[in-house]
């Protein structure tokens, strides 16, 4: 298990549709060993894509509300009518914070590594990251949801962020 450098918005791995995993083996045993062992490796990290990590596949991970795993090839299959306001941050943009809002209630279904059918539903700040994760493995970052002066606010502070 290795605990891997997250990449940064800018980099080309992030705007990449990640492609879906055909091979339940050994490597994507490692990549989730590798996704869970960064994501946990410093407290207050909600989830973690593999493109996050350099690697475009259809894995991400999870830990929020006392709920840890990962899921393979996910989609998500039901969101809420009902949405929830609240702050969202992204290892991809160090620092920054804004108010996102997201579907209150998320269904994902995928695979484990074995390639058995998993299915995680949840509320609050778990659906939040499921749909997060979800955006990610789509070459999409939460600021790409943002509207209006908060948008704006947004990449005013991207430009201005020492990693940017
Ligand atoms: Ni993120």
């Amino acid at each position: 298990m290795t605990i891997h450098p997250i990449r940064l918005l800018g980099d080309p791995v992030l705007r990449t549709p990640c492609d879906p995993v055909t091979a339940f083996d050994d490597k994507l045993r490692r990549l989730v060993d590798d996704l869970m062992e960064t994501m946990l490796g410093e407290p207050g990290r909600a989830g973690l894509a593999a493109n996050q990590i350099g690697v475009s596949s259809r894995v991400f991970s999870y830990n929020a509300d006392g709920h840890q795993g990962y899921v393979v090839n996910p989609e998500i299959v039901e969101l809420s009518e009902e949405i929830q306001d609240g702050d969202e941050g992204c290892l991809s943009l160090p620092g920054l914070y804004f108010p996102t809002p997201r579907a209150q209630y998320a269904v994902v279904r995928g695979y484990d590594v074995n390639g058995d059918p998993v299915t995680i539903s949840g509320r609050g700040f778990l659906a939040r990251a499921l749909q997060h994760e979800t955006d990610h493995l789509n070459g999409i970052l939460y600021v790409d949801t943002l509207k209006g002066e908060t948008r704006r606010r947004a990449l005013r502070a991207i430009r201005a962020a020492d990693w940017s």
